[in-house]
């Protein structure tokens, strides 16, 4: 018997049979074994099947989605001013958005050599996400980090009017890699190679300056606001000057650092 004859007979019945049960019919034959149930139990499992899919690409797209914070702490201490501060607004950043996920990258803890000028990353193909680096240390491992990341907490001690050295070398590290030559006859400072808009935030702190001379005191920003401009893509939306910590204490900061990591992602 062909399927339409099976339907024409009594479908409702047949869909009873195989749906309820408890369903008694005088048609004994189990549903799946007619054209119709194999029709109906194909679908069945199609539907299943897609819809599980559409479930775990949605799933797939939240975990995508996720706002990933790196920090790079690059004072010489750990435990102490810049890395207090850093973890609290890293907590800011997470308690404003609890689906984020954060990474601190602590500079004194990994071997960063001094970049050697060999010019492998700056002459490399610039339609490349990230240049070849030459040199084989702990960058190596830090470069996509920094590539996918969304957002970024910059923490450094001032060190005699400036960024720590660890930082420097950080940022001449990853000029060239993470960016590509302007073809510009006025400007020399790369641009992005990551087209992502993303935004940042820097954490400075002094032994005796106090936040209200930071004008005549701090060559770090201007530093930190161009890599994040040039290399990161990034904009500097905000930063904290813990002033004078030797007089005030780190505890003077931590509100000021907490809110600015909320900022971050609000
Ligand atoms: C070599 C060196 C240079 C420093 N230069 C300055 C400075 O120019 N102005 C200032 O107020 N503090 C200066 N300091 C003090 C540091 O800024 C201060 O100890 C730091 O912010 C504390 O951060 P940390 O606890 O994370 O190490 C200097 C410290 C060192 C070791």
């Amino acid at each position: 018997m062909s399927s339409g004859g099976v339907l024409q007979e009594a479908p409702l019945t047949r869909i009873l049979h195989a749906v309820g049960p408890g369903y008694r019919s005088e048609h004994p034959r189990p549903i799946e074994r007619t054209a119709f149930g194999r029709q109906w139990f194909g679908c069945n499992f199609l539907a299943i099947g897609l819809a599980n899919r559409l479930v775990y690409g949605l799933y797939e797209s939240l975990l995508e989605d996720r706002m990933n914070i790196v920090a790079i702490m690059a004072s010489y201490r750990k435990g102490r001013t810049i890395d207090t501060l850093v973890d609290q607004a890293i907590a800011g950043a997470l308690t404003a958005n609890p689906d984020a996920t954060a990474e601190k990258i602590s500079l004194v803890d990994k071997q960063i050599e001094y970049c050697r000028n060999c010019k492998a990353c700056r002459n490399d193909d610039p339609s490349k996400p990230l240049a070849h680096c030459a040199i084989q240390d702990d960058m190596q491992a830090i470069y996509p980090v920094l590539d996918a990341a969304d957002a970024y907490i910059i923490g450094t001690p001032i060190s005699m009017g400036n960024e720590t050295a660890l930082l420097k070398a950080f940022f001449e590290r990853s000029c060239f890699v993470l960016g590509k030559p302007r073809k510009s006859w006025f400007s020399e400072a790369p641009i992005p190679r990551n087209p992502r808009k993303r935004q940042a935030v820097a954490i400075l702190s002094t032994g005796v300056v106090p936040p209200w001379l930071r004008l005549f005191s701090d060559d770090a920003t201007p530093l930190i606001k161009g890599f994040c401009n040039n290399v990161l893509n990034a904009r500097l939306i905000d930063s904290l000057y813990a002033g004078a910590i030797e007089k005030r204490t780190v505890d003077y900061y931590t509100n000021a650092a907490y809110r600015l990591g909320r900022e971050l992602i609000t």
